[in-house]
């Protein structure tokens, strides 16, 4: 039985030494199926998940999930008598909540009337065999912060591999996709990064140097054919032993990594949490994600250095000391309205966090993947131009209809997401499910987002005086290039269902802000 340490003089403090020893919650220990064996255990440990409760200095109850092969995800504990109260927490804002019962010595995961899974203690034998098969600790650096890398100094734009093509990717496929948004004038509009995100990694050779898999005989010379086209290459690797699709992780191997992406001419490296919880706690995540930044710092090659932890440990706060010019805030984005729109409007609070060199990620773009309307693309645009989020697209730029370049390529829309002032925009009115945030932009001018969220059309209204702006501002629709002249009193529009209008407000007399060239 464990027994709470205490540190208290005993003599002078019985009282308190008395409640400093008592037992801790008999949930704290190590749990995992009642059906697993040792034999099971050592044959194939990714089968086999494994349930650690602690207790806290101040009796609170924590604990953390351990799939071996994928993650280590923390999961808050709430006790009331037997009834145990879980809750796995994947990502900012995203919890799965699941009931358990204490029972005989047996925590019972389900609750009643669901299928019940049983958990129960490992005995010393295999909390031994845990032991052995958890990856050892290497030491991590003393928290600082980094000097900024000087990248990035508007939010990154470009195309990942990832919400299209999964790991289904190889060379042949990178290289016609870098023909294609030169082809359709992504390219030109900005989008240069071509982000290979999970799926190309292959095994580590003798010296443990990480090689590609065979879908990607050469890297050098793949890096190669994008510079000579004005195009950047990103690649994809985790703090972990494993990527979150299995594949090999820089766990052990950092400052090699680091090294081995600098010598293939890599210009921008995407950090994926993945099974680094296997070994870390959410809390050590600043240590983890700066010792990848300093290792990439040392190559003395220019890297854009992208954390993604799914916003766990309000990496917003700590992003930039950690060396990372942007850090996604959310769980992952999905093809569909309700996913989209709930990560983009979730993102208000954290506005002030973003700036020159340090962008809140909400995810990458979906449009042109087929799951949202047109209307609902322009939304998702509108939005994360208003969020000065990164630009990255997610479809199959050879397959791009003009729809889906039309929405990617309007110059007024990217200039507003690329404004040098660097302020991303905030929610200053909510009415249901209507909305209007605004964004400062370089200029004193203002970027004026109206959103309809609901289902029926509806019109937006607001004053200027409710926005916070002067009167007497002239206005162009950015998505159309249409002039609206000058507005004294209040901006009111027909807004579609999901739909978006986005306006810029400039000084009379200020040039139009930009055109809405295609
Ligand atoms: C995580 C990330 C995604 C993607 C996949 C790859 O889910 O959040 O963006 O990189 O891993 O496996």
């Amino acid at each position: 039985m464990h027994r709470a340490r205490c540190a208290l003089p005993l003599a002078l403090f019985a009282a308190l030494a008395a409640a400093c020893t008592s037992a801790p919650d008999d949930l704290v220990g190590t749990w995992i199926p009642q059906d697993a064996t040792a034999e099971i255990l050592e044959r194939e440990p990714g089968r086999v998940r494994v349930l650690v409760i602690r207790q806290g200095a101040g009796g609170e109850l924590s604990g953390r999930l351990l799939i071996p092969t994928l993650a280590g995800m923390p999961i808050s504990v709430r006790r009331e008598g037997d009834r145990v109260q879980l809750a796995l927490q994947m990502a900012r804002g995203m919890e799965q909540p699941f009931a358990a019962t204490m029972r005989d010595g047996q925590l019972i995961i389900g609750s009643p009337g669901e299928a019940a899974a049983p958990l129960r203690r490992v005995s010393p034998e295999e909390a031994r065999l845990l032991d052995q098969l958890a990856p050892k600790r290497h030491p991590l650096p003393a928290v600082k912060a980094l000097p900024a890398n000087g990248l990035a100094r508007t939010p990154p734009m470009g195309f990942s591999t990832w919400n299209h093509f999964a790991t289904e990717i190889d060379d042949r496929t990178i290289r016609e996709i870098a023909d294609a948004l030169v082809a359709t004038g992504l390219r030109d509009a900005g989008y240069v990064h071509v982000n290979i995100d999970d799926g190309w990694q292959g095994a580590r050779d003798a010296s443990g140097e990480l090689r590609p898999n065979e879908k990607f005989p050469d890297m050098p010379a793949l890096a190669d054919y994008l510079h000579q086209r004005g195009l950047k290459l990103g690649i994809y690797t985790s703090p972990g032993p494993k990527s979150c699709a299995g594949f090999a992780g820089s766990y052990g191997h950092e400052e090699q990594d680091a090294r081995t992406f600098a010598a293939w001419g890599v210009d921008y490296v995407k950090y994926d949490w993945c099974s680094a919880g296997l070994i870390y706690d959410d809390a050590e995540m600043p240590a983890v994600y700066q010792k990848m930044a300093e290792a990439l710092l040392a190559t003395g090659r220019p890297m854009v250095f992208s954390i993604c932890q799914y916003g766990r440990a309000d990496v917003w706060k700590w992003g930039a000391a950690a060396g990372g010019n942007l850090w996604r805030t959310t769980g992952d984005i999905g093809d569909r309205w309700d996913v989209m729109s709930a990560i983009g409007f979730q993102q208000d609070e954290l506005s002030p966090f973003a700036g020159p060199g340090q962008w809140n990620d909400p995810d990458m773009l979906e449009v042109g993947n087929g799951g949202m309307s047109t209307t609902e693309y322009r939304t998702h645009m509108t939005l994360w131009a208003m969020l000065a989020a990164p630009l990255i697209a997610g479809h199959d730029v050879r397959r791009s209809s003009p729809e889906t370049i039309a929405l990617l390529t309007n110059r007024a829309v990217i200039a507003i997401d690329q404004d040098p002032l660097g302020r991303a925009g905030r929610r200053v009115l909510q009415r249901g499910p209507l909305e209007v945030w605004t964004r400062p932009l370089d200029g004193g001018r203002t970027a004026v987002a109206l959103f309809n969220r609901g289902e029926a059309p509806a019109e937006v209204v607001a004053s200027l005086a409710e926005l916070g702006l002067a009167r007497g501002l002239s206005a162009t629709d950015a998505w159309t290039g249409r002039s609206l002249g000058v507005i004294d009193e209040r901006i009111a529009a027909d807004v579609e269902p999901h739909g978006s209008v986005l306006l810029v407000l400039a000084p009379v007399g200020d040039a139009p802000s930009g055109s809405a060239g295609r």
